[in-house]
């Protein structure tokens, strides 16, 4: 039997110390989990090591046989359709078209996710939602020489969340727009420019539909979030930033590296109360099916999570580029390349990180 079956059925049946290493190797694949869809950049092992010290996670609930028994599905013929069932499983894991379906804001707005969101945010020790509190300043003190940030620098931050890098550049005098379609973030984001004392504009909407009328000397979207898009959601990304671009401005963005898909991996899984209750406030099943799509170089996390009162699917999209790849996609729609970064704390680019990102400017 495989030990990690095992270790959810009955865990006291193993000696401490194994079902501790089991534990902890079940924590690692959490965290690489939720920072996959939290858009968190897939660590070395070394480095996950010191982030799991900050990030303990609980034990899953029912995890004992007898947990299980209490909670199971009667599944005998006269109380089921055997066959509904099978027709459930083949939707679950039915493989959609690349970007086929856009469901980015049952993750971010929900009620309940959207809280976890946030303090994930706002966790300064992880890379989880938004990366540590030391990278941003890092990247903050890089953008604002290498970008020209200064008194009344116009700034238009694409998915701010929360604010962690809108905060620190109107702190340096730069007149900052904000845009993110989490109520949650946005309020937070509100409440810390009210106590600062900072002038910052925040629009709480869906940057795809979002019409501006204002051009800016820097557009953002920090964190991969590009990432999460399907090319024609891109496209009109990429057009807006070069409607809104002051004549000189430039766009910084990030985005996943092919050595990033390299390691993607096919799988199948299905947990009870799936990352410790991340889903819902309920009990639910959650099931993870991961799909990667070689020739288009995406891969989906599909979230299929069952309650007791609805089921929800959720796909987490997440498109990996050549730095060809990208560029061309930027020269599609008018914007050059002028350097790219292995992130946006101006690192030397280096084609086996993870992550890369580029300075762009109107062609
Ligand atoms: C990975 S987080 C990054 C947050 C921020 N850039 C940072 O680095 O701290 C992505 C953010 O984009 C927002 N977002 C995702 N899709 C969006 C959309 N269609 N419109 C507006 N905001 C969106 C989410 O709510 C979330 O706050």
């Amino acid at each position: 039997m495989a030990p990690f079956g095992r270790l959810h059925c009955a865990p006291h049946t193993f000696p401490s110390v194994v079902e501790s290493r089991l534990r902890h190797q079940r924590n690692f694949n959490r965290l690489i989990e939720l920072q996959r869809f939290c858009r968190g950049p897939l660590r070395e092992p070394s480095e996950r090591e010191r982030l799991l010290s900050f990030f303990e996670f609980p034990a899953p609930r029912a995890r004992s046989i007898e947990g299980l028994r209490r909670h199971s599905l009667d599944l005998s013929p006269s109380k089921r359709d055997p066959g509904a069932m099978f027709d459930q499983l083949e939707t679950i894991f039915h493989r959609p078209r690349p970007f086929e379906f856009y469901t980015a804001n049952e993750l971010w707005t929900d009620e309940h996710t959207s809280a976890q969101m946030l303090a994930y945010h706002l966790n300064e020790e992880v890379d989880l939602s938004s990366r540590s509190g030391a990278f941003i300043d890092r990247s903050v003190e890089w953008i604002v020489p290498h970008l020209g940030v200064g008194k009344g620098t116009k700034i238009a931050d694409f998915g701010c969340g929360p604010g962690l890098y809108t905060t620190r550049l109107a702190r340096r005098g730069a007149d900052v727009t904000g845009i993110d379609f989490s109520k949650r973030s946005i309020d937070h984001a509100c409440k810390t420019a009210a106590a600062e004392g900072l002038s910052i504009r925040y629009i709480n909407e869906s940057y795809l539909e979002l019409e501006l009328d204002d051009r800016f000397d820097l557009v953002t979207m920090i964190m991969c979030d590009f990432c999460a898009l399907s090319p024609e959601q891109r496209r009109t990304m990429l057009r807006k930033f070069h409607g809104l671009l002051a004549p000189g401005g430039a766009v910084l963005l990030d985005v996943y590296s092919l050595a990033a898909f390299a390691g993607r991996k096919e799988l199948a899984t299905c947990e009870i109360d799936l990352l410790d209750g991340f889903w819902s406030p309920h009990r639910y099943y959650g099931f993870l099916n991961t799909f990667t799509y070689d020739e288009e170089k995406v891969a989906l996390d599909k979230y299929t999570l069952v309650e007791e009162a609805r089921t929800r699917t959720i796909y987490n999209w997440l498109q990996y580029f050549s730095p060809e790849a990208l560029e061309q996609e930027l020269n599609g729609c008018g914007l050059d390349i002028e350097k790219r970064y292995a992130d946006v704390a101006g690192s030397t680019y280096d084609p086996e990180h993870t992550e890369f990102a580029v300075v762009a400017r109107k062609q």
